[in-house]
């Protein structure tokens, strides 16, 4: 058995790399049309960051785990080929900001198509529309070359950040298929490390909307509690209390009812736009409005945010300093897909205010090519106010002392731990008073950074200052 995975992004990098690592016998070969994305994976640098990566890439890579930008020959060794290439929203034509983009699905499809001989199993591990691997199917068997195929859908369930953990110890594997052979060949590889009777085997269609279901399900708990978190800002009530109260519901359980700025990464809107979709081609316009509701709410608590700062600051941010902790969509990624960051940083600029921006892991210039990307419009154009803002207005910085040095506030956007860590009597006597802290995540210890003099808005919760303030 021979594996190939076409995509060496978040998905199929650290997915490639644990069954390599689990299976030292499958020779697994990644590869991708993006040189230098395959020199990263090459390098002592890996293109991405992931907790753990670094030490399971180092076991496999040059035993059976190859990076190469070699698509065809790769195709045409595999007995199973894995298709891991994005599919962003389509940002054009009919769908446009809904449906799936499945161009470099069809490409992938049209490749294998004239590559190969003989029999494959072509494994959907990117996330698709219902029912794509009939599309698939077609384009495979188009070619005529004699070869012979399986599709299989195999979701992929992992989070960024704790994808290593969530490969090593899923709390399920979803096979979706139509030939047994194909779907035991695949449970065989993952049965290596996990239980077979956390390996589900459904049909095709089941397999692909689960996918969609499933994030769908995690993102709504997220709107919900962020709708809740308006409500306790407005009430007084706490909206960390209510997500305790509730969470132990066994009914309703602990997880993902965290308040925040807005979920970002690049599955759930994605995902929920796609269902949205799919709702409405199939004339089912009221499930369609439930779901993009989830979307809606999570926008308005972006904007709800950039808003509330406006305001508390005496309604101006025009030439004042503002410290931006974070532009990750979570910790521990680099990523910065959809980040919530990127939409409360533009509304911000827009509003004139100086920011100076520092995330552990984020690169300067994924930072300035995420916000010209957040005002570029359909035509592809940046107006000029908004370009001058981006160049001007915004300091990327090496640390949390740095960014707050003369500030007026603190925005902690994503939930590193270093945050938590750093010496907050030091970073209040280099800021501006009043010295506000608007906490977009909840992570900060609140009593303590009272005690140190700032005035404390955090999500879901009633403003707090010092009594003598
Ligand atoms: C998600 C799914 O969890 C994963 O199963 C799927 O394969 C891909 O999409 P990911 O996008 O990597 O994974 O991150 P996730 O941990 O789900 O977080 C998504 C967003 O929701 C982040 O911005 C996060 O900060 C936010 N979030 C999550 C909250 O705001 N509150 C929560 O309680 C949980
Ligand atoms: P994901 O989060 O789904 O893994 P990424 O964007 O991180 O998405 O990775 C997808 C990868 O797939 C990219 O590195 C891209 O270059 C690669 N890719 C897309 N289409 C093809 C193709 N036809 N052949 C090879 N690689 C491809």
């Amino acid at each position: 058995m021979k594996i190939c995975c076409i995509g060496a992004g978040y998905v199929g990098g650290p997915t490639m790399a644990m069954i390599a690592k689990q299976c030292p016998e499958i020779p697994v070969h990644v590869v991708d049309m993006n040189q230098e994305r395959i020199d990263a994976w090459n390098s002592d640098r890996l293109p991405i960051y992931e907790p753990g990566l670094d030490e399971i890439v180092r076991e496999a890579r040059g035993r059976n785990l190859t990076f190469s930008t070699q698509v065809d020959q790769a195709i045409a060794e595999a007995d199973m080929i894995f298709i891991s290439v994005n599919t962003p929203t389509k940002t054009f034509g009919m769908g446009a900001g809904r449906a799936a983009n499945l161009e470099f699905i069809e490409k992938c499809a049209r490749q294998i198509a004239r590559n190969a001989k003989g029999h494959k199993i072509v494994v959907e591990k990117s996330t698709l529309p219902v029912r794509t691997a009939e599309a698939v199917k077609r384009i495979l068997s188009s070619e005529c070359s004699g070869a012979t195929f399986d599709v299989l859908s195999n979701p992929e369930f992992l989070a960024e950040g704790t994808a290593i953990e969530d490969l090593l110890n899923p709390d399920r594997v979803l096979i979706g298929g139509e030939s047994e052979a194909a779907i035991n060949a695949l449970s065989d590889v993952y049965a290596n490390w996990i239980g077979r009777e956390r390996i589900l085997t459904t049909n095709l269609w089941s397999s692909e909307l689960s996918k969609l279901t499933a994030n769908a399900f995690l993102a709504q708990r997220v709107s919900s509690i962020n709708a809740i978190s308006a409500l306790c800002e407005a009430t007084g009530a706490d909206v960390d209390e209510v997500a305790r109260a509730i969470g132990t519901d066994s009914r309703i359980g602990p997880k993902f009812l965290k308040s925040s700025v807005g979920f970002g990464g690049s599955c759930f809107q994605k995902d929920i736009l796609n269902l949205v979709y799919l709702c409405e081609h199939f004339g089912l316009d009221q499930v369609a409005a439930y779901w993009e509701q989830v979307v809606t709410m999570n926008d308005h608590q972006k904007t709800r945010f950039s808003e509330r700062i406006v305001k508390t600051m005496f309604n101006t941010v025009s030439n004042k300093k503002l410290a931006i902790w974070g532009f990750a969509f979570k910790k521990d990624t680099n990523d910065t897909r959809e980040s919530a960051a990127i939409y409360i940083c533009r509304d911000l600029l827009r509003e004139r205010a100086q920011l100076t921006i520092y995330d552990p892991k984020v690169p300067e210039a994924t930072i300035r090519r995420d916000l010209l990307a957040a005002c570029t419009d359909m035509h592809g154009h940046v107006n000029a106010d908004d370009q001058a803002l981006i160049e001007n207005n915004v300091t990327v910085v090496n640390d949390c002392y740095e960014a707050s040095r003369d500030a007026h506030a603190i925005a902690v956007l994503t939930e590193w731990d270093e945050f938590k860590e750093v010496d907050f009597q030091k970073i209040y006597a280099s800021m501006h008073r009043p010295s506000f802290l608007f906490d977009g995540r909840n992570l900060l210890d609140h009593p303590k950074l009272l005690e140190c003099g700032f005035e404390i808005h955090a999500i879901g919760k009633s403003p707090e200052q010092r009594s003598n303030n």
